[in-house]
């Protein structure tokens, strides 16, 4: 319905089936740069993710949204047996070429890649026993996902789905951008973004969609300076992308994720990986939503 008329992703990138918004490999060309690296992006969340890991006893960790694997490589490195997916080849090979150059680690030749989306999860993933001991969706991942049909049913199949890999007991974390704060102000939250942490300089024109006075979809048009790399002789360019998001309110993003465990679960939501209250100032820029499936 919106792909129709609003044009959600860069141009040359195609409009079949599901769009796959890094298909034309711009945004993955970049996205480590843009994130900044591995190391420092995830030292905001490494022991939050970590401790609440391994205080519920997790090992086998699925990461739905592994991207270019910066998330999956930190729980590698944690000694977590991971499996990572994710739909888009142009983003998986980056978290291959990064497997190939660690597999003499052993934790690194085990680490599993595949390509799955979560409209298929269940035939696109092998789920071990009763399900994995975690599930991981970070990034605002989950948002990439359109409500093309304009009714949420492909957001609560891609859930239901998510939530069959978690095994009774188990755990998924999932996040998402303030949306709240975007839909309301028309601007993100001014704190510090806890996932970009590239100082390249860069610029992001925001634009909401409105259809039948609903928020629809969140547009984001990146602009990134790529510096010249060393040893490369390429002059330094500008990447230009456009990524679209659905815009999750964080209660109506709570029953969709209660309506995925039918009710079986134990939810609390926190801002920037700390506890959070409604209305709290500075608002987060990102929920992060923990869901424990209860038996
Ligand atoms: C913003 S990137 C984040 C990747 C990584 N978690 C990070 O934080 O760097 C979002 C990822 O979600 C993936 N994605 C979007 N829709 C998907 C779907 N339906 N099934 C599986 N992966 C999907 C994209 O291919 C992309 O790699």
């Amino acid at each position: 319905m919106v792909d129709s008329v609003y044009r959600t992703r860069s141009l040359g990138v195609a409009a079949v089936g599901l769009p796959d918004q890094y298909a034309d490999g711009k945004a993955a060309k970049v996205w480590q740069l843009y994130i900044g690296d591995t190391r420092s992006r995830t030292e905001e969340y490494r022991s939050w993710v970590v401790s609440l890991l391994k205080g519920r006893g997790c090992r086998r960790v699925l990461d739905v949204a592994c991207g270019t694997g910066v998330d999956s490589i930190m729980l590698v490195e944690e000694g977590f047996d991971v499996m990572s997916v994710d739909a888009s080849d142009k983003m998986l090979k980056y978290a291959l070429k990064a497997r190939w150059e660690r597999r003499k680690e052993p934790a690194f030749d085990q680490w599993v890649i595949e390509e799955a989306n979560w409209l298929t999860l269940p035939d696109d993933v092998q789920r071990p026993g009763n399900g994995f001991d975690a599930v991981i969706c970070l990034g605002n991942s989950f948002a990439h996902l359109p409500d093309f049909k304009g009714d949420q049913s492909d957001q609560k199949l891609a859930l239901h789905n998510i939530a069959s890999m978690v095994k009774p007991g188990g755990v998924l974390i999932i996040d998402h951008r303030n949306y709240d704060y975007i839909l309301d102000t028309g601007r993100a939250p001014q704190g510090k973004n806890v996932y970009y942490k590239s100082d390249l300089t860069q610029d992001i024109t925001t634009s909401v969609l409105w259809v039948n006075s609903k928020p629809h979809m969140v547009t984001l048009d990146y602009t990134v300076q790529v510096p010249q790399l060393p040893g490369q002789q390429s002059p330094p360019e500008l990447s230009k992308f456009r990524l679209s998001y659905y815009p999750h309110r964080v209660e109506s993003f709570k029953e969709l994720l209660q309506d995925a465990f039918q009710g079986k679960c134990e939810q609390s939501v926190y801002g920037d990986f700390r506890s959070y209250a409604p209305g709290q100032e500075p608002a987060p820029c990102y929920f992060i939503h923990v869901v424990k499936k209860t038996t």
